[in-house]
């Protein structure tokens, strides 16, 4: 049973809104690239890592949102490969936001049965950072709910150089066959491994490009692009990409018309 009323209350737009989206249009995983806030700091004068610390707000109004809808995963890109180009000071502070954020939020995620994973090459963080990523996915390592992946030091060209690299220590100690690599083989290799791949990405801030974000996953993902910046990022800007998916029609190369079904059985 879905907690509706904790997402928009009765009478609400958003609630009409919700009410009438069948389950079976929901997305099961939502993908969201969040940007802006640095234009968002800026627009009011402030430096960027206000924007930042402005954005984590959006960060656990989406958690909870995707955990009250029962989605099956929300995937969040929290800090590139490429981010590193950053001033020091941006990246420290990033840092130390995130941690910030896995201490004080971990009780939430646990009372709303959400198991924490992160995704991209931790093993490049702060030992510190480590560790608290560590902590938070032991401790909700148990939960059901939905699964939040954090996409940190992540890029999907550097998740793709780490399965190639895999892949071929895998064959160099004959542990795998060539023709035993197809898609379900590399999608059981990559980070994201036994969540569907998302079916709606998001991104805020009015660029419209996917960073190297998810490249693999999101091959048929509905691309939905909002002006919203991040850190004014809610709840109601959530529930309207996902009306907008909802609308969508899904067709992965094939045909949906009346009479026309897709695949084998138009055959037959
Ligand atoms: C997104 O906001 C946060 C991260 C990439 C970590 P930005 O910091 O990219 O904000 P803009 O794009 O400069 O406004
Ligand atoms: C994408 O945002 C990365 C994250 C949201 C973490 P960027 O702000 O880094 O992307 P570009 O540089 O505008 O493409
Ligand atoms: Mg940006």
């Amino acid at each position: 049973m879905k907690d509706l009323d904790r997402l928009a209350a009765p009478g609400t737009p958003e609630r009409e809104l919700l009410d009438r989206l069948a389950p079976e249009s929901l997305p099961r995983h939502v993908a969201i690239i969040m940007d802006g806030n640095g234009r968002w700091a800026r627009q009011r004068g402030l430096p960027r890592v206000e924007g930042h610390r402005a954005g984590i707000r959006a960060v656990r109004e989406s958690v909870e949102a995707a955990a009250r809808l029962e989605l099956k995963a929300l995937t969040l890109y929290a800090f590139s490969t490429e981010n590193w180009k950053r001033p020091r000071w941006e990246v420290r502070t990033l840092m130390a936001l995130l941690k910030e954020y896995l201490a004080k939020e971990l009780r939430t995620m646990v009372e709303n049965n959400v198991r924490f994973r992160p995704v991209g090459r931790l093993g490049e963080l702060e030992p510190e950072i480590q560790e608290s990523l560590a902590h938070a996915v032991e401790v909700t390592s148990a939960n059901t709910g939905l699964v939040f992946q954090i996409a940190l030091n992540y890029s999907g060209r550097a998740e793709f150089v780490d399965l190639v690299r895999a892949a071929t220590a895998a064959a160099r100690g004959g542990t795998v066959a060539p023709e035993d690599v197809d898609e379900e083989w590399i999608a059981a290799h990559l980070a994201t491994a036994g969540v569907p791949d998302p079916d709606l990405l998001i991104r805020t801030s009015g660029e419209l490009r996917v960073s190297n974000f998810l490249l693999w996953q999101i091959a048929y993902a509905e691309l939905h692009f909002t002006p919203v910046l991040w850190p004014d990022f809610t709840t109601r800007d959530l529930l309207a990409a996902v009306a907008d998916y909802a609308r969508r029609e899904r067709r992965y190369g094939g045909v949906v018309e009346p009479g026309h079904e897709t695949g084998e059985e138009a055959d037959q």
